[in-house]
Order: C-alpha cells, then structure tokens, then sequence
C-alpha cells in the first residue's frame, strides 16, 4: 500500500452547482456590497466551478439582501461553458429572469403546504399552477428552468413529507418542460434512506427525469446523504461555499454541505468535477472574510488530506 494510492477508479463526472450566492448569502443580515458578491461569484469561476445560482428575484421585501440582483449579474464576468442560474417563485420573477441574462431558472415551491405559505404566500396547488405560467414566460425567453422542491425529505412545520408526494410534483415539473428536478432539503432532515425513497419515488411517477440533490447540512449526514445519491446514480449537487446558507422562511435552518468539503470527498472518491481544490478553498476563506465570522466548512480549516505539516512546529509528547 502507498501513501496515497490515489482515486481507485473514475467515478465519472460530477455537476457541482454552487448556490452560496443565493442560498448563503440570503440567510445573511448585514447587506454584502454588490462588488463583494460579484468578486465571489468570479473566484467561483476561477476555481473551475461552471454551474453558480447567482442570485433570487423574489421580493426585496422578502429578501433585502439579493435586492441587487440584477447588478450582480451584470457585474459578473463569465467564463466559456458557465451556466448562471436564478432562483424564481412567481411570475414576477419570471420575467425579470427573462431579462437579465440567466441560462436556467431554478423554481422553488415546496412539497409542504405549510412551508410554501411561510416562503411564497400561497397554497402548493397554486404554485403549481403558477410554475406553468413561469415556464411558458421563461421558455419564450429562451431559459431553461430546474424544478425546485423544497422540503422534499420533511418540513420543519408538518414532520414527514411522503416520496410519494414527491414524484407527484417531479411528475408536474417534467409535464411543464423542466430540465431536471432538485429536492431541497430545506432543514437537514433528509437521511440515506428517505434520499432513496425520494429518488425511487421521482423515478417510478416521471420515468427520465433526472435528478439534482439539494442538501442541508444541519444534522451533519448531508455528505452520507451525497453518497447514497451518487450510489444511484445521481450526478448533480448543490453546495455552497463554505457552508453557508438557510432559508429564513425555515425554522431552524442552517447551511448547505459545504462546495470544498463536497469537492474534496468526490476527487477522493474518484469523481471529476472540473473544479480545483485549492482554489476553491481560497474562494472559501476570501468568503469567509467577507461574511465576518467562522464558516462550517471543514476542508477549508483542515486542508487537502495531504496538507503536510512542519513537526519542529508540533509539540511532542516526551516525558
Ligand atoms: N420581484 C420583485 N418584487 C416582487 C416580486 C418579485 N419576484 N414578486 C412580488 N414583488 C412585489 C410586488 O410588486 C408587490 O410590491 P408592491 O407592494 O410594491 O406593489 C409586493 O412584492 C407583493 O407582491 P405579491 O405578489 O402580493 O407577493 P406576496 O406578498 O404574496 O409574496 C412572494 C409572494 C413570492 C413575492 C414572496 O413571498 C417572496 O418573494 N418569496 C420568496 C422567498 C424566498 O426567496 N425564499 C428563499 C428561497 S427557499
Ligand atoms: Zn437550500
């Protein structure tokens, strides 16, 4: 056995969406000035990250922080093949979507009534209802959109969410011409075997549909819940810098798994992602210095499982 034998196979390629951008800074209080946003979302860029939901178009109101969204994304400079995402939740949104230069549209309804009224003001069905509207706008616009579910795995408001309900809205989703559908895990509930049967679930009710997983790390299983959708197959995840994140609209919510430790455990595992480990750590503590206090991501305090370190600095345990 070597020191490091390295990834044992290729695993094959692995989407990484950072959604940092949106999900993280969202959850923030003290408004990031726009150029911090836009220099973040370029350092993603650099470190190879290709997929980065940029920002929302939900109501300043609702969401003071990404009230610059527009700015941001016209600040942004983006690199060949880069695929630049917004989050929508309403007609409104839509057609500011339509725009302001987006690739995709990420839609958010949740598989919860009690979490859709707390985040959208309105009953599941009619977010529904509404989503057709938005993607017949976006499609006009030549945007693709992803069919977010949100609380996909339990609501921190009404406890178990069944799979079954699930597939039903994927199923919704693939009629309207979605690209994908993503199961948000809004608050960390999601486990290996409820990511199973969400995936089987999605599977059985819209036969194609491929997946994107959407996980919180607020019970500290988000990355298990990562290797049980890569055992089935899954290749797309979100992440975000450093961990942050939260919907605020969410009691209890805390951030996304972290984009260095998910980057980190797929070139590991043999999976390439196109991003580059040592900068995306940078990108984390550059993060880190403008959000002002410790993030949660481990990678970025760690290093590199190879990191060495200097033993003339290391105490030693002699008697
Ligand atoms: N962009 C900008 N402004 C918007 C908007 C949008 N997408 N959607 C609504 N607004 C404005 C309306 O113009 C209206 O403004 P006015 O009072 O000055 O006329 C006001 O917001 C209320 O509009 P209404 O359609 O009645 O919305 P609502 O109060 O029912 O709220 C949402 C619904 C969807 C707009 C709001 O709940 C929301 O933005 N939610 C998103 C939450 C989110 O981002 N959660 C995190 C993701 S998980
Ligand atoms: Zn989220």
């Amino acid at each position: 056995m070597t020191d490091n034998p390295g990834p044992a196979a290729r695993g094959g390629h692995v989407t990484v969406c950072e959604v940092g951008p949106r999900d993280g800074f969202q959850a923030e209080e003290t408004f990031i000035p726009t150029d911090r946003k836009i220099a973040i979302v370029d350092g993603l860029f650099a470190a190879g990250v290709r997929h980065v939901q940029v920002t929302s178009f939900v109501s300043p109101r609702a969401v003071p922080q990404l009230r610059d969204a527009e700015e941001v994304l016209s600040g942004i400079t983006r690199p060949p093949g880069a695929v630049v995402a917004a989050l929508v939740a309403n007609q409104k949104g839509a057609e500011r979507a339509g725009t302001a230069g987006v690739d995709i549209v990420h839609g958010v309804l949740s598989a919860s009534e009690t979490h859709n009224l707390k985040n959208v003001n309105r009953p599941v069905a009619k977010s529904l209802e509404d989503m057709k509207g938005i993607a017949a706008t976006l499609s006009g616009a030549g945007v693709a959109i992803e069919g977010g579910i949100a609380t996909a795995f339990g609501c921190p408001f009404e406890g178990p969410v069944p799979a079954e309900r699930v597939g039903r809205i994927a199923r919704a989703y693939q009629e309207l011409g979605a690209v994908r559908v993503s199961l948000g895990d809004t608050t960390g509930m999601a486990t290996p075997l409820t990511v199973a049967a969400a995936i089987r679930a999605i599977r059985e009710a819209a036969p194609g549909m491929p997946i994107g997983l959407h996980f919180h790390n607020t019970r500290g299983v988000g990355l298990a819940c990562v290797m049980t959708g890569l055992s089935m197959g899954v290749t797309h995840y979100d992440a975000s810098i450093g961990g942050l994140g939260g919907c605020p609209f969410a009691a209890g919510a805390t951030g996304n798994i972290c984009t260095e430790d998910l980057v980190y455990l797929l070139a590991e595992s043999g999976y390439e992602t196109g991003i580059d480990l040592d900068a995306l750590i940078g990108v984390a503590e550059r993060t880190q210095e403008t959000i002002g206090r410790p993030l949660p991501g481990q990678v970025m305090k760690a290093g590199p499982r190879l990191r060495r370190h200097d033993p003339e600095l290391t105490r030693h345990a002699a008697g």
